[in-house]
């Protein structure tokens, strides 16, 4: 597919570009994208640049999108969010981080929003998922804000930082998208 920008009020999301690895190096580093994601622990200097091209491949191949979240305020790039299709089922999973300076502020959940728009309305997915560790609830929270539902405990799904781990399993349907989407222009024509 084509490269594409994603954007609301707060962020703009585009494919990851080169000049990316700076910020990627700088808020990689928190303990805590460590601990709840499989970014590589340590992170070599190396590690942006192949993420970066790996990222442009993968959109190139429809493997997967990726995401650099950028906040239109500052203008500062915050984090990445990405989006893997299985093709045969039409359904996708989503993963994503920000760094330590930009949590807190609903940041995640807009852009799993708008992510959601790009997966239903653009790929025409059936379902979307996400899952989270249970040390991690805030993740668990924006999606529930996202609009996903949580489906259940996968125990021991993910071979974590060589420890199984057990994942709560998240997910939205296209149908609950489109209630969802009907519910907030209800909601906005009352206003
Ligand atoms: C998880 C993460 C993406 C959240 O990003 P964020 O921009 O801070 O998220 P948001 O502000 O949109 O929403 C966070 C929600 O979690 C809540 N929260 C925060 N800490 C929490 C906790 N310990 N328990 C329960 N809820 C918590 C917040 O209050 C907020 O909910 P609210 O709006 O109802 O108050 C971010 O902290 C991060 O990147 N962490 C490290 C990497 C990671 O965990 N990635 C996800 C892997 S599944």
């Amino acid at each position: 597919m084509k490269r594409l920008k994603l954007e609301n009020d707060r962020l703009m999301m585009r494919p990851l570009e080169a000049r990316d690895s700076g910020a990627i190096l700088e808020l990689v580093v928190a303990p805590e994208i460590a601990a709840n994601t499989f970014v590589p622990q340590p992170y070599p200097p190396e590690a942006a640049d192949e993420f970066i091209q790996r990222g442009r491949d993968s959109w190139r191949d429809d493997d997967a999108y990726v995401f650099g979240i950028i906040e239109k305020a500052s203008q500062r790039f915050a984090g990445c969010m990405g989006i893997h299709p299985v093709s045969e089922h039409n359904r996708a999973e989503v993963g994503y981080w920000l760094g330590a300076p930009f949590w807190g502020r609903g940041l995640a959940t807009s852009a799993l929003r708008l992510l959601l728009q790009f997966g239903f309305e653009t790929l025409k997915l059936n379902r979307v998922e996400a899952g989270h560790f249970d040390h991690n609830p805030a993740s668990g929270r924006v999606m529930e804000k996202a609009g996903l539902r949580l489906e259940g405990l996968r125990r021991q799904y993910v071979m974590h930082r060589e420890q199984y781990k057990d994942v709560l399993w998240y997910a939205i349907l296209r149908e609950d998208y489109a209630a969802q989407a009907a519910t907030e222009r209800k909601e906005t024509a009352e206003d």
